[in-house]
């Protein structure tokens, strides 16, 4: 891998400024029993502007040829730093290069350096063919007339899509779409091509073989910018992970060193048959507890998860099962695993990744 960076992001913030809809003269200073009710911190029109912080100062560089993924929660800031590098946003404050272009003062040099894929592509056109909607975009990004048809046929083909490049988009599966947007991304054949969850939506099949097909991109030299909120995804695809949570970078390594800084932690699964929220706290305030987290089990039965990170197994179990044992709850399974990524991200957050 070449050192060179394609990436280049250094204190990058977004801030959103909404007004809540304009109020109707009766919605405004409402009597509620007599009493005028005020509308604190509003403006005369009765707005009230909210900002979100959707980014908040984050920093990374991606080098040449990488898979970089940065991975968070839903709302963590992932779709808005792609918007931001790909120039359909302007940073709040913050720069950040691609191909050494910065993204404010040179977007034209930055759109023409990447090709970018949003989730649930809608960009497409439904009732052009497969053929077309690339020959409709290849025009569009300039690609040279003479190399256009036989670029859009290896990309058919390298998508697995020649079969049905003559079907109208429509009648595509979302995992087709999914390739075709790839292959929409790659015609004016990018160095950096960013990918905002890939796979959200694809069958494991499908989700799988777009994998393979971002792993075959790297190969052949492209740099990858991708998020996502599957963990086993992160660790099985990026060369370096950040993990983004509330708009901030809180870990950035390679998924090894990530895990390697959980060693001399244990991870303790117990199922129950109902939603255990009544031991959760005194859970976390146990000694040796790093993180606690509980969903609802993923197996069709009205069960839920219990996950502990813990750096004593033994008394951390004996612990959880007498909390269990007086609360009424019935433990129906317990195991204990490797630590994975998902335990880094509640060993730096308290919370699971799912919430
Ligand atoms: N146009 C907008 N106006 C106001 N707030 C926004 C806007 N776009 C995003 N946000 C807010 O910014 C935060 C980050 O959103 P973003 O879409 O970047 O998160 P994400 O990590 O991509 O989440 P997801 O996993 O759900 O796609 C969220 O709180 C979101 O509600
Ligand atoms: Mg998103």
């Amino acid at each position: 891998m070449s050192t060179v960076n394609s990436i280049e992001v250094e204190n990058l913030r977004r801030v959103f400024t909404r007004r809540t809809p304009r109020k109707l003269p009766w919605q405004r200073n409402r009597q509620v029993n007599g009493n005028e009710l005020c509308v604190t911190g509003s403006d005369k029109s009765g707005n009230q502007p909210k900002t979100t912080v959707a980014v908040d100062g984050i920093s990374f560089e991606i080098q040449s040829g990488e898979i970089f993924g940065l991975l968070g929660p839903n709302g963590a800031g992932k779709t808005t730093t792609i918007k931001m590098l790909c120039t359909l946003l302007e940073p709040t404050s913050g720069t950040a290069r691609v191909g050494g272009y910065d993204i404010v003062r040179e977007p034209a040099k930055v759109r023409g350096s990447m090709g970018t894929v949003f989730s649930g592509e809608r960009s497409l056109y439904w009732k052009l063919t497969g053929r077309e909607n690339l020959e409709y975009f290849a025009a569009l990004y300039d690609v040279e007339p003479s190399t256009t048809a036989s670029k859009i046929d290896s990309l058919l083909s390298k998508m697995d899509l020649e079969s049905k490049s003559n079907e109208p988009v429509e009648r595509y599966s979302t995992g087709m779409r999914q390739r075709l947007a790839v292959a929409r991304a790659l015609l004016a054949d990018p160095p950096v091509v960013l990918l905002d969850e890939p796979t959200a939506g694809l069958d494991p099949q499908s989700a799988r073989n777009l994998r393979d097909t971002v792993r075959s991109l790297r190969d052949e030299g492209h740099t990858i910018l991708l998020t996502t909120h599957y963990m086993a995804e992160a660790d099985e695809l990026c060369n370096r992970i950040a993990i983004i949570d509330h708009g901030r970078i809180i870990a950035l390594d390679t998924p090894a060193a990530l895990k390697a800084g959980l060693q001399e932690m244990h991870s303790l699964e117990v199922e129950v048959d109902r939603a255990p929220d009544g031991v959760l706290d005194e859970l976390r305030s146990l000694p040796l507890v790093r993180g606690v987290e509980s969903h609802a089990s993923n197996n069709g039965l009205e069960t839920w998860t219990i996950r502990v990170l813990t750096e004593d197994s033994r008394q951390t179990l004996d612990a959880l099962l007498d909390l269990l044992r007086a609360s009424g709850d019935r433990v129906l399974n317990m195991k204990a695993n490797e630590p994975t990524l998902e335990d880094v991200f509640i060993a730096l957050t308290g919370k699971s990744l799912r919430d």
